[in-house]
């Protein structure tokens, strides 16, 4: 494989462009395709937004090169990533179709935010070279990437690709079982899960929900996480906490019969203007220019 690792990334949408920008930022050469030509022709100029925005080198975007055609992206690609819309069967198809274009140890990754990595690569030839990276959104400002073997990845391209991700200057952890949601949407959902249950049962509202969430333990989330937090408080008080708070918070295996009736009427949130709360088009801008920004002077802090 050549020094700098040759990066293909196929799906150029919201994922796909941001992937793309942090390799060709860490110096990579990037090849990005996408089946519809508007995402693809309009990937290198969000690309460069975003750098201007960030105030990165812009001269990375040059490093980025669009194909229209599948084998010309993968072709040369010492590592492939599929950011294309969730969906297990069209995954598995290009996947198929991918191996078929690449070098025998060209490895090959899907950034599937909870599909067992297992079921999307079970069809290929060569199970040892495939695994999932989850990159979380924007990809260029939020630094984890979950790295997900099967019970078939070899160590050594689980290793590669943790040392690839890192010297791009993001944080992977290994993920050591292909289970679905990985880690950190799993954590995410149980929390979520609880969160629609309170308002589900009328014990506050949903503001109030994410009112105390963000004025309590969400402000030292980034500092302190729960296995921390329960060694910090002691194993035994979280141990008492536990025998009476776990009966009672909500353990029921689907969805929310709540959820599923926003859905069923058209309060599908931000794109309808109502979900759990109401939400005008400037409220909209504005929570999305909140978050963007906490996350840049996140970034400024780290480095
Ligand atoms: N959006 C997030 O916050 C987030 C976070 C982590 C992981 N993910 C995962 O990343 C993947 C992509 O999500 P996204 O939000 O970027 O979706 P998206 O809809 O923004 O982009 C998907 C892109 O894939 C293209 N595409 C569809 N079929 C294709 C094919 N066969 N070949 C090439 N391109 C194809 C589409 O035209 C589109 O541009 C999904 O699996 C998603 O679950 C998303």
């Amino acid at each position: 494989m050549s020094a700098k690792p040759r990066i293909a990334v196929i799906g150029a949408g919201l994922m796909g462009h941001g992937i793309t920008q942090v390799f060709a930022l860490a110096g990579h050469e990037v090849t990005i395709h996408d089946t519809v030509m508007a995402s693809l022709d309009s990937a290198k100029s969000r690309i460069l937004a975003n750098l201007k925005d960030l105030g990165d080198d812009v001269t990375a975007v040059e490093r980025v090169q669009p194909c229209h055609d599948l084998d010309e992206a993968v072709r040369e690609a010492d590592y492939v990533v599929e950011a294309v819309p969730e969906d297990l069967a069209p995954k598995q198809k290009l996947f198929a179709e991918i191996e078929q274009k690449v070098r025998p140890d060209t490895i090959l990754a899907s950034n599937t935010s909870v599909i067992p990595i297992t079921k999307i690569m079970a069809g290929l030839k060569d199970r040892s070279r495939a695994l999932g990276t989850h990159w979380w959104n924007p990809p260029y400002l939020v630094p984890l990437v979950e790295v997900i073997g099967t019970e078939w990845t070899a160590q050594r391209a689980i290793d590669w690709t943790i040392a690839l991700h890192k010297a791009a200057g993001k944080m992977p952890v290994h993920v050591k079982k292909d289970v679905p949601g990985f880690v950190g949407n799993r954590l995410q959902h149980a929390l979520w899960r609880e969160a629609i249950s309170l308002v589900e049962h009328g014990i506050c509202d949903a503001e109030t929900v994410d009112t105390v969430i963000k004025t309590s333990f969400g402000r030292r989330l980034a500092v302190l996480g729960p296995l921390e937090n329960a060694d910090l408080v002691g194993t035994d008080l979280t141990l008492a906490i536990h025998k009476t708070v776990l009966p009672a918070i909500e353990s029921r295996a689907g969805p929310s019969p709540y959820l599923e009736k926003l859905v069923a009427d058209g309060r599908l949130g931000f794109k309808s203007g109502e979900g759990f709360r109401q939400w005008s088009a400037a409220e909209q801008t504005a929570l999305r220019a909140k978050v963007l920004q906490h996350l840049k002077n996140a970034r400024a802090q780290d480095s």
